[in-house]
């Protein structure tokens, strides 16, 4: 195996343990909804979004235990997408994470509930990080909070998600399907990686090339999905492949081809690793993780 995979595997079992520990009891009263989060949750995931928290904070010299919550809550939020991008009313799937999605298990009315309570506790994470010992000053911790806020909103995710839905069935511009997924997806990656920049302190010029890396990987992790969604095989995937062709959906295969699509996630993810150049050494991690996106099969 080679030493990123490695490393994603050893990082995503330590987020698993603080996942374990910030999400509430399944005894707790009343235990279904309880039950849904953490089974959701905890049905496993490649957890990016904390993983790129931590890294982005590990590259800019951060205090990785200060950042902790920060990843937690951004894993919460992407996995509430996750439970209400799986109901029916949106792309109507199954399989999630190599089990049942939520609304398969639970119910749609459980499932829905799921997300708002995992959105819901994510903010409450949040805002009590900046009680923790070594928590940045409350203003830092204000910032944060309101571009989570905002990359979660209809400026970000939720704005992608809306034009990804309104764009099936029907042909749509370069520009809008690029618009979709610097949304739906890019934007809580990007608000993952200034987050953790943002905790640890880092000064402008690091915050602003950690941008733009966390944007080209954004776009070329979405492409990725499409193409997998197309190529990949469902074991390994752990959720439906050819949701997006049933969905009729507009993707970088559906307008551009395979192998057009490859060289544009291959060009974003040049422009990231461009971006890291100043860090030199320290990332390390964040060069062979963008990387690894476009070759993943998971
Ligand atoms: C799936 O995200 C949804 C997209 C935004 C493409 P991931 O591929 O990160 O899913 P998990 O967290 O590993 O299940
Ligand atoms: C999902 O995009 C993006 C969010 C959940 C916000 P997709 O619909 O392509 O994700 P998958 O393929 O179901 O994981
Ligand atoms: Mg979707
Ligand atoms: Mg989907
Ligand atoms: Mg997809």
């Amino acid at each position: 195996m080679k030493w990123i995979e490695q490393e994603l595997l050893r990082r995503a079992r330590e987020i698993d343990q603080l996942l374990i520990e910030f999400l509430p009891s399944e005894n707790g009263y009343p235990p279904v909804i309880h039950q849904a989060m953490r089974y959701s949750v905890l049905a496993g995931g490649k957890r990016l979004r904390p993983i790129l928290v931590m890294a982005a904070a590990e590259t800019v010299g951060g205090n990785l235990r200060s950042v902790q919550p920060v990843a937690v809550a951004l894993e919460f939020i992407h996995t509430y997408s996750l439970i209400h991008d799986d109901l029916p009313a949106m792309d109507n799937d199954d399989f999630r994470r190599g089990k049942p999605t939520c609304h398969k298990i639970f119910g749609e009315a459980a499932a829905i509930l799921a997300g708002d309570a995992l959105l819901t506790l994510a903010f409450e994470v949040l805002a009590k990080s900046a009680s923790t010992c070594d928590s940045p000053p409350p203003s830092v911790v204000l910032q944060v909070i309101q571009e989570v806020a905002q990359a979660a909103g209809t400026l970000g995710m939720i704005g992608g998600q809306v034009v990804d839905l309104e764009s099936e069935g029907q042909p749509i511009a370069e520009t809008t399907l690029e618009y979709i997924h610097r949304h739906k997806t890019g934007a809580l990656i990007r608000a993952s990686v200034r987050a953790g920049a943002l905790f640890s302190g880092a000064n402008a010029d690091d915050l602003a090339d950690l941008t733009e890396y966390a944007e080209d990987f954004g776009l070329a992790f979405q492409i990725a999905d499409d193409i997998l969604d197309v190529v990949g095989d469902e074991r390994k995937l752990g959720k439906p492949v050819g949701s997006d062709l049933r969905n009729e959906k507009s993707t970088f295969p559906s307008l551009y081809g395979l192998e057009q699509s490859r060289k544009i996630a291959q060009d974003s993810v040049a422009r990231a690793v461009a971006r890291l150049a100043r860090f030199g050494g320290r990332a390390r991690f964040l060069k062979e993780l963008v990387e690894h996106v476009i070759e993943r099969d998971n």
